[in-house]
């Protein structure tokens, strides 16, 4: 088999594994208890936030640990709300966040919250000029992602932010799933007041995720109970996720910069042989340097997605269209819709996405089965 569909979620990492099943076993106290077994379990949590927030360049506390990146974006959404009433009712999403974020904004659009969706250009790039258009004296609350799950589109967040500080109080909350390990997410350069990550795409455990809240933002929990979490998330602590996360972020981030130049170039040749094989398959997303380095994503006119897909898989290639969300619907995804893809190409969305364990060997192969089941597609629809 060879998987291609590292953005949808990753193998977890040997060392990744190990680390999470001693905590499993021996490390199995409550880290609210104050005895000695809570006690080794609460220096497990307190280590995986350490590592998290040298990632982020961070304070260890403005790190609140979540069952995921869905999560953690729901707490972003709806955690300072409540606060904020008093200076608005405005948020601003971009049209191609990933659905924790649309649908969350579309829920609060429910409850007497009025929700902007800022359109794209081709490439799939929020520009800043449509958000400084965009926020309001009411803007409370603006979301726009740092990477994009579906073509890889890296968005300008600094300039973005720097416009919502001009011309408004609003808070900037970003996904960062796809970006951690692959962009560097320092959020003091970044800027940003909230940043969610998840452990499953970077060979961490699924259910493991963190917000980052920079100090001083208004936030209520949305998992209200015991307090966990600086009362910012209830629940008892998640301890073997929360070491997965924290090692896979430390390690994600340590091979950042060799990983990018070799995914690059694996993302590259696989694009290029692609296009040799099949001449019209038409490159989305952004240009180089504007997008992930692993990802390789293709529209192919006059083919129907789902069929390629199945196909692709029957033949041993793990792919996928899009957002792992949407697979499986006819429908054409709301990020290739709103690039100005027209539905007919959306249908024959390919993504490819590179990982860790993506060798040379792995994407010639991966280029000569897309073509050949292109081709043998192509040629039963013919007859
Ligand atoms: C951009 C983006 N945001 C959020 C999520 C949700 O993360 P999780 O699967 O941890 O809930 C994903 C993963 O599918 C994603 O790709």
């Amino acid at each position: 088999m060879i998987y291609l569909d590292n953005a949808a979620s990753t193998p977890v990492r040997p060392e990744v594994r190990e680390a999470m099943a001693e905590a499993l076993t021996t490390t199995f106290g409550n880290p609210s208890s104050s005895h000695a077994a809570g006690r080794a379990a609460r220096a497990l949590v307190d280590r995986a936030r350490d590592q998290l927030s040298e990632v982020l360049n961070c304070r260890p506390r403005e790190v609140v640990f979540t069952g995921g990146g869905s999560e953690a974006e729901n707490l972003a959404l709806r955690g300072p709300l409540t606060r904020l009433q008093g200076r608005g009712r405005h948020l601003i999403v971009s049209a191609v966040e990933h659905e924790a974020v649309l649908e969350t904004a579309r829920d609060l659009q429910h409850h007497g919250y009025e929700v902007t969706e800022l359109g794209v250009d081709r490439f799939g790039l929020v520009s800043p000029e449509s958000l400084a258009a965009a926020l309001r004296e009411d803007t409370v609350l603006v979301s726009v992602m740092l990477a994009n799950n579906e073509v890889g589109t890296v968005e300008p967040v600094e300039e973005l932010v720097a416009v919502t500080r001009e011309r408004s109080t609003a808070l900037f909350h970003t996904d960062a799933t796809q970006a951690l390990g692959k962009l560097p997410l320092d959020v003091g350069r970044l800027g940003v007041d909230m940043l969610t990550v998840s452990a499953h795409k970077i060979g961490g455990p699924k259910g493991a995720g963190a917000l980052f809240v920079r100090h001083g933002t208004p936030l209520d929990a949305v998992v209200t109970g015991g307090g966990q979490e600086r009362n910012r998330r209830s629940g008892t602590e998640n301890v073997p996720g929360i070491v997965g996360l924290g090692l896979a972020a430390q390690l994600a981030e340590r091979e950042r910069e060799s990983e990018a130049i070799r995914l690059g170039g694996l993302a590259e040749r696989l694009r290029g042989r692609i296009r040799e094989l099949v001449p019209d398959a038409h490159p989305t997303g952004a240009p180089f340097g504007r997008r992930l380095p692993n990802f390789c994503t293709l529209a192919i006119p006059g083919l129907e997605g789902e069929l390629l897909l199945m196909r692709l898989d029957r033949a041993g290639l793990c792919a996928s269209a899009g957002s792992a969300c949407a697979s499986g619907s006819q429908a054409p995804s709301h990020v290739l819709l709103a690039m100005g893809l027209p539905p007919s190409l959306a249908g024959a969305h390919l993504r490819l996405t590179l990982g860790r364990g993506t060798t040379e060997a792995e994407v010639e192969e991966a280029a000569e089965i897309v073509g050949r089941e292109v081709a043998q597609l192509r040629t039963a629809a013919a007859v």
